[in-house]
């Protein structure tokens, strides 16, 4: 076994008594490998920021980490999340993705403990601190070309918002954030690859703050993100993925056979962080950016935002790939 796949079951073994500790000599035995070789392990594992702590005789996990058979054993979904790859650090999960794209099959799903380029919607950067929060970027390859597919990051927020309900009532900002108390929790960053006119495969990728806490989270965030273990406590990242990827493909399958009337645009409008307020929509024109009030209306049946400028009474319909919604103060 190499030195990924011991720390990898290394980090299952923990996980199954977290939050209790593991004495180092059956933790050895467990995974095979003498003491010294054990502690390499573990001191490797935390100087790249994983969330254990050790002594002489202990070793435990300060929170759960994500880990694939913790995943699979609640996984009730068929295709998505059929085939899954668990890395210490990559760039980017969507950038892994787009990189391999032809060598992985519909549903395969990448997962990062951290990322070292992670990126955000509009070129932003995505910070992922390690063993503490979700990477995960899912590879879609559907039959049909011409789809609408920007509608699927409503697709994955509203099996977001479900997949998060175990633990607390989560909103979403149009076009891509799941909030919690107004405050970004995570977000989520669609990309399609085609070669000429024809669909290669869709990437969605899933940037969660899980388990990390408020001194991980930069200054000039701190008014606008949160994690779900500064509202609730630690959090199990293996039962989020599974329960996501659960509803993921049921709305999935729903929306591929019957493009109208999807249960999880109900799903995006109830839980719906803007409907019913006034918003300044940012319009987002290359280097330029303009901005205007708004009453944000609703979302239509193609994910769209419906809003009436304030200036002018003028209804519209916004394309998620153009605009950013702000409030008065900032962020929402
Ligand atoms: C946003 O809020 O702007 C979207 C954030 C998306 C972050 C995720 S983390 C997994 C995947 N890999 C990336 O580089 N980005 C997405």
């Amino acid at each position: 076994m190499n030195s990924y796949d011991t720390k990898e079951l290394l980090l299952d073994v923990l996980n199954k008594v977290y939050p209790d500790s593991e004495t180092l000599s059956t933790l050895g035995n467990l995974i095979s490998v003498d003491q010294t070789a054990l502690l390499k392990l573990i001191r490797e594992l935390i100087k790249r920021g994983m969330p254990l702590v050790y002594s002489e005789q202990e070793v435990r996990l300060l929170v759960p980490v994500m880990s694939k058979t913790a995943i699979q054993q609640n996984l009730a979904a068929k295709s998505i999340g059929e085939n899954i790859l668990l890395f210490q650090s990559v760039p980017s999960t969507n950038d892994y993705l787009k990189k391999h794209l032809l060598q992985f099959t519909n549903g395969t799903l990448i997962l990062a403990h951290t990322q070292s380029l992670g990126k955000g919607r509009l070129g932003r950067e995505w910070s992922s601190p390690a063993g503490k929060t979700i990477s995960m970027s899912l590879l879609l390859k559907p039959n049909q070309s011409d789809l609408n597919y920007s509608i699927l990051t409503q697709l994955a927020a509203a099996a977001l918002v479900k997949a998060l309900d175990i633990y607390t009532y989560a909103e979403i900002k149009w076009p891509n954030d799941v909030l919690i108390d107004k405050k970004k929790v995570a977000g989520i960053l669609t990309e399609a690859e085609f070669s000429g006119n024809r669909l290669e495969g869709i990437i969605i990728g899933v940037g969660i703050n899980t388990n990390i806490d408020p001194s991980d989270i930069a200054p000039e965030l701190k008014e606008k993100a949160t994690s779900l273990k500064t509202v609730t406590g630690p959090v199990d990242p293996n039962l989020i993925i599974s329960r996501f990827l659960n509803y993921f493909e049921d709305f999935y399958e729903e929306w591929l056979m019957n493009h109208k009337n999807h249960h999880f645009l109900d799903i995006c409008r109830s839980q719906s962080a803007l409907i019913g307020e006034n918003y300044w929509i940012e319009e987002n024109k290359g280097s330029a950016q303009t901005r205007r009030k708004a009453k944000i209306e609703t979302i239509n049946d193609s994910g769209s935002l419906v809003v009436t400028y304030l200036d002018t009474l003028e209804t519209t319909t916004l394309i998620s790939t153009h605009y950013s919604i702000r409030s008065d103060t900032g962020y929402i």
